[in-house]
C-alpha cells in the first residue's frame, strides 16, 4: 500500500469513527470533549457534524491552526491526565 493510500486510510477511519459516536450521543445530553486538540483538525469536524453541541478541547499547547481554534471559553491548557485518569 503507498503511503498516500495508507494516509486517505486513516483519515477516511477517523472520519468513519467521528460519525459513528456522534450517531451514539445523539440522544445522549451534555457537552462534547476533544481530548488532544492538536491541529484542530477533529474539532473543526466535531462542530461541522455537531453544530448544536458544546465542545470544549483540551491540550497539554496550543498548536491548532487559527480557522480551529475554539474559543478562550472552550479551550482547558494543561495535562489532561490529571483530569481523565485512564485505568
Ligand atoms: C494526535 S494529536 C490530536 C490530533 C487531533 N485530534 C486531530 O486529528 O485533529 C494529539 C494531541 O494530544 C495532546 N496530548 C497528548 N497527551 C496529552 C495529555 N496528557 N494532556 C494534554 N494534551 C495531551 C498532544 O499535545 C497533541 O496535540
Amino acid at each position: 500500500m503507498s503511503r498516500l493510500d495508507s494516509v486517505i486510510r486513516r483519515l477516511t477511519a477517523q472520519r468513519v469513527c467521528l460519525g459513528y459516536v456522534a450517531d451514539l450521543i445523539a440522544t445522549v445530553p451534555g457537552p462534547v470533549l476533544e481530548l488532544g486538540l492538536g491541529n484542530g483538525r477533529t474539532y473543526d469536524h466535531l462542530r461541522e457534524i455537531l453544530p448544536e453541541r458544546e465542545i470544549f478541547a483540551f491540550d497539554a499547547q496550543v498548536t491548532a491552526h487559527p480557522n480551529s481554534m475554539p474559543d478562550h471559553d472552550h479551550l482547558i491548557l494543561g495535562d489532561f491526565s490529571a483530569r481523565f485518569p485512564m485505568p
